[in-house]
């Protein structure tokens, strides 16, 4: 993997060109099939994943890893409900998980899966250590269990949700339990310090300060097992047993949590350690960002760079939910990767997604305005105009500037320069809607220029000045330079799409290469005078407002 690590290809990026990136996903139940928020998470790790291959030029640098959580107790409760057994059913729904982010063109170096040999002999170790601390102990547990999270809520929650689970509304259970505990109470000045002295390691900022305020009210120890009183519960054996205890197993939370080391705990990856970003979504908060902290403390390994947790996808404005039966799933996401492209998905759902703090509603009225705004008029527009003009007045070949790079108040090495340092900064700070912005800003200072230079009017007076056919050439050539380096900016979100375009304007960028350079105005990758280009179909042909909703397409 890291031989093709090049140290030193990227030295002027804000991230250290000698740390890898590391990006993680949250491993998802296999209770169920995946839907529009696993999509989501994975999708923007895979923007963030390829906004860094891109920057720093090459795979090596970049490691980004997805999977599966498959040790809990509803894997074994909804198996049984179809008839399976558990492994059956991680099987079946690991697969189906593999294949949605498949599907939604998703670059994951790895898939782990917490019932694989090389997670479950690890943790092991892991807790083996865990053990060896001083910090793990017996004690007495009882408290409301929410089965459909996994997890004990506190009292003062349960109380306020009126004993339903906050998150699904499901009856919460009173359980008493002995189980092994974590000193977390231990960690939490150290915690709060840590996170006091790094302004980036909970984004954004409004969780940050939710976690800080938790954990000045105090942290409690937490469980980090699950006893085995019936040998021939099916749900009880589900697990990872406690090392040198066979009558307890690993609370599925830690299990999961090690997946983060647990991936890259192999000599070709273990520099990968610590991890550069958790993506998340603010339901696991706490245990991304106070839980798991904790522990990595407790075991002496470094903390990761960033935990990133976003909000949440709602459904034509309300939460969805089984019992309201609007799960955005996979077969209507298809529908619209159909109608529309999957990259036209890709780019909505990343730019107009919950990234921030405020949940995003998905609704087809907005995803066609989206769509025809930013792609079919803008993005696909720009392409397939400047294309069409150089098929029209230059023969289909790329003009030469003659060396001309300003013309009419544009510096264009500048302006592109500007637009590729401001995707750096934003792609490095995890702000990955202005890190696309940069591109679709790009294409429209193109668009300003193409109305303020007018090279359609000037197409037409060639005869009455030689000059203007220098002039004409100039403009359409830096027209096309500053939309060859947009499909740069915007090749994470929408990799076939800006992959078509470099087939077609013969400018595909040799891998290996960082950024800087692919992008510098009349550099080596630049668009060469002279070549053939494709005009090709439209990228995004202009959709109807008044079509309804896609027929959701497999199941
Ligand atoms: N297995 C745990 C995570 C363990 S990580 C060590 C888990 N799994 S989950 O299947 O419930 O996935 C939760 C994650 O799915 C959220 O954190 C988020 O990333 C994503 N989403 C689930 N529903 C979502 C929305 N409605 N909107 C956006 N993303 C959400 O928790």
């Amino acid at each position: 993997m890291f031989d093709r690590f090049l140290p030193g290809a990227a030295r002027w990026s804000v991230q250290s060109p000698m740390r890898p990136y590391y990006i993680t996903t949250p491993i998802y139940y296999v209770n169920d099939r995946p839907h529009i928020g696993h999509c989501y998470t994975t999708l923007i790790a895979d923007a963030a994943a390829r906004m860094q291959r891109l920057i720093r030029g090459g795979d090596g640098t970049v490691f980004f890893l997805t999977g599966t959580d498959e040790h809990a107790e509803k894997v074994v409760t909804a198996a049984a409900e179809h008839g399976a057994t558990a492994m059956e059913w991680a099987d079946l729904n690991a697969g189906r998980f593999r294949e949605a982010f498949a599907e939604i063109n998703c670059s994951h170096d790895d898939f782990i899966r917490t019932t694989e040999h090389r997670h479950k002999s690890r943790v092991l170790g892991y807790m083996r250590e865990l053990l060896g601390t001083g910090d793990v102990y017996m004690g007495d547990y009882q408290g409301w269990f929410d089965p459909s999270q996994e997890e004990y809520v506190t009292e003062h929650a349960a109380r306020k949700a009126e004993f339903k689970s906050p998150v699904t509304g499901k009856p919460l259970e009173k359980r008493t339990e002995k189980n092994y505990f974590f000193r977390l109470s231990k960690y939490g000045d150290r915690l709060r310090e840590h996170i006091e002295a790094h302004g980036s390691f909970i984004l954004p900022e409004a969780r940050r300060n939710e976690v800080l305020g938790r954990i000045r009210q105090g942290l409690q120890d937490v469980p980090i097992s699950r006893a085995i009183t019936d040998e021939s519960d099916a749900v009880q054996t589900w697990g990872i047993r406690m090392p040198g205890d066979d009558t307890h197993r690993i609370y599925v939370w830690i299990d999961a949590l090690f997946n983060y080391l647990s991936a890259v705990d192999t000599d070709e990856r273990r520099e990968l350690w610590p991890a550069t970003v958790h993506v998340i979504a603010k339901d696991i908060l706490w245990f991304h960002a106070v839980v798991w902290p904790c522990m990595l403390m407790a075991l002496e390994r470094e903390l990761p760079a960033m935990v990133y947790s976003h909000s949440y996808w709602v459904a034509e404005g309300r939460k969805m939910s089984k019992s309201l039966g609007n799960f955005i799933d996979l077969p209507l996401l298809r529908g619209y990767m159909e109608r529309y492209s999957l990259d036209a998905v890709r780019w909505y759902l990343i730019t107009r997604g919950p990234l921030g703090v405020t949940d995003a509603d998905f609704s087809h009225a907005n995803f066609v305005e989206v769509y025809n705004a930013d792609l079919a008029n803008t993005v696909g527009n720009s392409i397939n105009r400047v294309g069409n003009m150089i098929g029209k007045y230059c023969d289909g070949c790329v003009p030469d500037p003659k060396g001309a790079t300003e013309l009419e108040g544009h510096d264009w090495p500048s302006i592109a320069l500007g637009h590729v340092e401001r995707m750096t900064a934003s792609a490095d700070g995890f702000d990955l809607v202005s890190a696309l912005r940069s591109g679709t800003d790009l294409v429209t200072v193109v668009d300003g220029y193409i109305n303020q230079t007018e090279p359609f009017r000037l197409a037409k007076k060639l005869d009455e000045d030689p000059a203007n056919r220098d002039r004409l050439n100039a403009i359409l050539y830096h027209c096309a330079e500053a939309l060859r380096i947009a499909s740069l900016l915007l090749w994470p979100a929408m990799p076939q799409k800006m992959e078509e375009v470099w087939s077609r304007w013969k400018c595909v960028p040799p891998r290996g290469v960082p950024l800087r350079e692919l992008a510098a105005w009349g550099g080596a990758h630049s668009l060469t005078p002279g070549q053939r280009i494709e005009k090709g179909s439209p990228l995004f042909m202009r959709a109807d407002a008044d079509d309804p909703p896609p027929t959701p397409i497999g199941d």
